[in-house]
């Protein structure tokens, strides 16, 4: 396995590993299985989407793991990045590691390569965020190096009353 940068065609995959990743741990399913579909879209439509705008806001900042098989790649996960030099920080939106390849340290290895590439910004911080519901957060980013600063609440409503 290796990490290389993203290339314009990889998106299609990477995209439909996002919401396969994501079920069961993402606001947008928790606000569908509260309201149902919102203005006829359902959560994977938001979740990629949140995809395109990590790849729009920093596609340098976007990290690919690929598994070489019989001579051709085939992607198994990636890390997108947001950074702001004039902060100092570097942010992490999206850790995905497609099913059959979790649990070989590949998580952990994207990690520290956007950590690497932060550093590489002159950034001196990096930010990661993670869902009470979804256990691997609170294991994976501590065994990273980062330290819990806050706990946030989400709240949604219908605007129909
Ligand atoms: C999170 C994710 C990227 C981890 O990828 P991975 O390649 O399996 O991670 P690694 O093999 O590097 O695992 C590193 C650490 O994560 C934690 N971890 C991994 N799977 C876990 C699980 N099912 N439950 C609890 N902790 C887990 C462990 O601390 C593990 O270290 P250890 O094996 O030394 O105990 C992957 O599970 C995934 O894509 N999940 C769905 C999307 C998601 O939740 N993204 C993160 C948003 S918070």
């Amino acid at each position: 396995m290796h990490v290389r940068s993203y290339r314009p065609g990889d998106e299609d995959l990477l995209r439909a590993m996002t919401v396969e990743a994501f079920a069961g741990t993402s606001i947008d399913e928790n606000i569908e299985r509260r309201f149902g579909l919102i203005h006829g879209h359902d959560w994977r439509w938001r979740k990629a989407r949140q995809f395109d705008a990590d790849l729009a806001a920093n596609p340098a900042g976007l990290f690919v793991a690929v598994e070489v098989v019989d001579g051709r790649e085939q992607l198994v996960g990636y890390v997108s990045t947001r950074v702001d030099p004039e902060a100092g920080i570097g942010h992490i939106p999206h850790l995905v590691v497609a099913a059959g390849h979790r649990g070989r340290g590949i998580g952990k290895r994207l990690i520290a390569h956007a950590l690497d590439y932060f550093r590489r910004q002159g950034l001196t911080h990096a930010q990661i965020e993670t869902l009470e519901q979804n256990p691997i957060g609170p294991r994976l980013f501590p065994a990273c190096g980062f330290v819990e600063v806050a706990r946030k609440i989400y709240y949604a409503r219908a605007l129909d009353h």
